[in-house]
């Protein structure tokens, strides 16, 4: 046995990681703008798998070579429901995360006042409150507990970076966003605070909201699938660490068959990587071909059952419909017609496999499935039913 360097359940090490030059360049300049006292933020969207939280995790690493506090925020889904639990969990966990901070940690004794510099909600939800007087009450003790903070830590830390994974549960809460839009915006004058959001939002996308104060207080990047060239300087990069190579044939089905698509990528390489027996070194189209028939199972299992399994009985059906179109690409007209529905029918369970990451809106009126593989298992389920 030997040590897989694909690993599809972790973010990439840091030596392996590829591409999303432009958003890493966009990141380090807008720290740099927030070092300087003009803070500055953004967004990252994509369909799941396409690299959102490897992204953060190097964002965090290069704010953390910048010497910044940062604070890296994923599954919390289930204990930020609201905004003021949302408030509650930004001031502990900035808190924890200067804790934790070695070179603080030393002088944590002398500094007991610490402790007390960060205050959570804890004493504003009564009823009687209305939802906007909640939000108010909230901004301003997000806002002042921030504000302290950055004053008690300022000549340590040349800024904080808040980094928010999975932000479309925070785009489900009512106000949410326009809540941390108003927060941060009050804190650029006075503070060092950068805040990134990643995850398959919406606000983006919505054309009447290109221009809204969301999409210009967190200009959004959209992750694309790697390049040819991307795929194969990771496949590369990472065999080259256990002294195994790939022979130009193998890269190019393994670009082919994941289309770029990183977690489809990551995938596919660690299964073929394990037909490898122990005397080879070299990756050839033999391994691709053993390693087929596991890699449908276990995209299967790991990726696009998960993604179909939450899609309505109705979508499910209309997805598999489409399928008789017998194109990844289509237009909306061909849509109503191959399902045999009203324009008005169809088009809400199309906005549902677009939102849930099973098709992929294209310009106007164009639809696409968002893997030719995610097809394959589209046809098999049909073939079963
Ligand atoms: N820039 C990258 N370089 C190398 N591998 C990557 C990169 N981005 C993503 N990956 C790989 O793809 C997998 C899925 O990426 P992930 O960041 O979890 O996607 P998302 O958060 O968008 O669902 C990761 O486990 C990682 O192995
Ligand atoms: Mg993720």
């Amino acid at each position: 046995m030997r040590y897989n360097p694909f690993n599809p359940q972790f973010s990439p090490r840091s030596d392996y990681f590829i591409g999303r030059i432009g958003e890493l360049h966009q990141f380090e300049q807008y720290l740099l703008q927030t070092i300087h006292g003009s803070p500055m933020n953004m967004s990252i969207t994509g369909n799941r798998g396409m690299g959102k939280t490897s992204l953060l995790a190097k964002m965090e690493e290069i704010a953390k070579n910048k010497k910044c506090l940062v604070f890296r925020m994923s599954n919390y889904e289930s204990l930020v429901k609201d905004i003021s639990e949302l408030t509650n969990y930004l001031i502990l966990g900035l808190k924890n995360e200067f804790y934790a901070d070695s070179s603080v940690q030393k002088r944590i004794m002398q500094l007991g006042e610490w402790a007390t510099t960060l205050k959570p909600v804890v004493s504003y939800g009564e009823a009687s409150l209305s939802f906007e007087e909640k939000k108010l009450a909230a901004q301003t003790i997000l806002r002042n507990n921030f504000l302290a903070f950055w004053k008690k830590v300022q000549a340590e830390y040349p800024a904080i970076v808040i980094l928010i994974d999975e932000a479309e549960s925070l785009e489900r809460i009512e106000g949410a966003l326009s809540f941390l839009r108003e927060v941060f915006q009050r804190l650029s004058h006075e503070s060092k605070y950068a805040l990134v959001l990643s995850g398959k939002l919406s606000f983006p996308k919505r054309m009447s909201e290109s221009f809204s104060p969301l999409s210009r207080f967190f200009p959004a990047s959209s992750l694309a699938a790697f390049s040819q060239e991307e795929t194969f300087s990771y496949i590369e990069k990472a065999l080259k660490s256990v002294n195994v190579s790939a022979d130009n044939a193998v890269k190019k089905k393994i670009f082919e068959k994941s289309e770029g698509h990183p977690y489809v990528l990551v995938k596919i390489c660690n299964i073929i990587f394990n037909e490898l027996a122990d005397a080879e070194d070299t990756l050839t189209l033999k391994h691709f071909e053993k390693s087929r028939i596991r890699v449908m199972v276990d995209l299967e299992k790991d990726f696009f059952n998960p993604m179909f399994h939450p899609v309505s009985p109705k979508a499910k059906r209309i997805a598999l419909q489409l399928l008789k179109i017998g194109k990844r690409k289509f237009t909306f007209t061909q849509a109503v017609k191959t399902t045999n529905m009203k324009g008005r029918d169809v088009a809400p369970y199309i906005h549902e496999l677009v939102r849930k990451g099973c098709l992929n809106k294209l310009e106007r009126a164009t639809y696409e499935f968002f893997h030719n593989l995610f097809i394959d298992f589209l046809k098999k389920r049909a073939a079963e039913v």
